[in-house]
């Protein structure tokens, strides 16, 4: 018989994907040189399902009812470049290519046209969820190619994640949209991540024990900040060290890795040009993190903290509020970026669905995606978040005591470098008139490079000596 579905890498996505399809139905084939790893995704299948393991390329091909559906879910740069050229010479016209991994948009871009110019489809799709959401249910973030969309589109919504029946997956636009979409996606992911380790460390500083902040974040995942990040941290606050009996996140050195996808989306927004602050930063401090022999030596010139004579109860208000509003910003900044590269590279990316997919199965998916949503179907079009009335209700909400702990946090010298730039991007974004007429001065004065006024039209220089 033939197989509907085939996959090129089996590594735990790639084989969690695989067995999600045939738990919907779908016979599966999956590829890997590596013969335990198809060992391990045959006998990983649901009993009663059809998935079958193979090393070769030929009967992988063979195997797939036409027009093939192949995805490859392989590291990220020459990998899938390889994959591609191994392929070429065995499809057949009509044939679709996709790639799920972290693939950078500009090499998706590169490769839609490649692979097109053979005769064949090619189509650059964002997975998020890790393996957990791969097996059960991810957010799928396809683009480009409609044809090729259209075609794989029943099996994306069968193993998709859902909400109200809703499936998490959708169209996200021209060419690379995809990729472009996911990377945005995990620049969130980042700015998230960091302001919650900057909220720990608040409130480490305030005293509080692991099962003080077990207790927190499961307090804070059942309110208003409910999403999968504050569940999975509170959650590794419990998690005890198998060898120690220790809390094992005490024990994890904080060097923090990263494969890439947050600086792209810096580098891109930059590119832009769009301020994402938070991503930016959530960036800079892994980066710091990593250069530990010197943050050692530096600690030594530099040392001590000081206390923030705030009682517990109160902190605690306060770190949630200014939680909510720098994640709420992350958010903002991420979005409003997607709303300027839909335009700039013609992706026509769609926001209402992008937030709509990322209400389940992603990451980043949180409570606030539904007000996000909500927002967005009423004004696809909205530059920045900030001007919609229930955002500016929800941030003047939490601005009081965002306030409060960044200041406190620099009295007693805690970095909170991503909250600080949560909060100064809204505080510029509501600036009418923001310093930068000195910066033109400064430009015109050494460089002639002229400024506007702002009470006669035109453009001018001054000799300023
Ligand atoms: C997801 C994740 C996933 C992966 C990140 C991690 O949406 O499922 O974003 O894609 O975990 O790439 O990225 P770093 O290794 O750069 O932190």
């Amino acid at each position: 018989r033939l197989f509907d579905f085939g996959m090129i890498g089996l590594g735990v996505m790639g084989r969690n994907l695989l067995l999600n399809m045939a738990d919907h139905g779908f016979p599966v084939l999956g590829f890997d040189r590596d013969a335990t790893k198809t060992q391990a995704l045959e006998t990983s299948a649901t009993a009663g399902t059809t998935v079958k393991g193979t090393s070769s390329l030929e009967e992988l091909v063979q195997g797939l009812s036409r027009p093939r559906r192949i995805m490859m879910l392989v590291p990220a740069g020459q990998p899938v470049d390889d994959v591609i050229e191994s392929l070429v010479p065995l499809l057949d016209q009509g044939d679709v290519i996709i790639d799920g991994g972290n693939s950078h948009y500009i090499d998706t871009l590169r490769r839609v046209n490649y692979v097109k110019s053979k005769g064949f489809h090619f189509m650059g799709m964002g997975v998020s969820g890790g393996e957990k959401g791969a097996r059960f249910g991810p957010s799928i973030m396809p683009g480009g190619d409609v044809e090729a969309y259209n075609n794989v589109k029943p099996m994306l919504e069968a193993v998709s994640a859902k909400v109200n029946g809703s499936p998490c997956v959708d169209y996200m636009g021209h060419d690379a949209a995809g990729h472009y979409v996911k990377m945005v996606h995990n620049g969130i992911e980042y700015g998230i991540m960091q302001l919650i380790s900057e909220a720990y460390s608040l409130l480490q500083h305030a005293g509080l024990s692991n099962a003080q902040l077990h207790d927190v974040f499961s307090k804070w995942n059942e309110g208003d900040m409910q999403s999968f990040l504050i569940e999975i941290t509170r959650d590794i606050f419990a998690k005890k060290d198998d060898k120690t009996d220790k809390i094992l996140v005490d024990l994890i050195s904080d060097k923090a890795g990263s494969k890439g996808t947050g600086k792209w989306t810096s580098q891109d927004a930059m590119d832009l040009p769009v301020p994402i602050t938070v991503i930016d930063t959530a960036v800079a401090l892994r980066n710091i993190s990593s250069f530990k022999e010197d943050r050692v030596k530096i600690a030594k010139i530099f040392p001590g903290v000081d206390k923030i004579n705030i009682s517990q109860e109160e902190l605690i208000g306060q770190v949630h509020d200014a939680l909510y509003f720098a994640t709420l910003i992350s958010y903002i900044q991420g979005l409003a970026m997607l709303q300027s590269a839909s335009s700039a590279l013609k992706m026509e990316i769609p926001l209402q669905n992008v937030v709509r997919i990322w209400r389940g199965g992603c990451i980043i998916r949180s409570g606030l995606l539904e007000t996000f949503y909500e927002v967005f179907l009423k004004n696809p079009a909205l530059s920045n978040l900030l001007l919609d009335e229930t955002i500016a209700g929800l941030i003047k909400s939490k601005l009081p005591k965002t306030r409060i702990i960044v200041g406190e946090a620099a009295k007693a010298g805690i970095p909170v470098a991503a909250i600080s730039a949560a909060l100064s991007y809204f505080d510029a974004y509501r600036t009418e008139r923001l310093p930068t007429n000195l910066v033109q001065a400064q430009r015109d004065y050494f460089g002639a490079h002229t400024y506007q006024r702002t009470d006669i039209e035109g453009t001018f220089h001054t000799e300023w000596q």
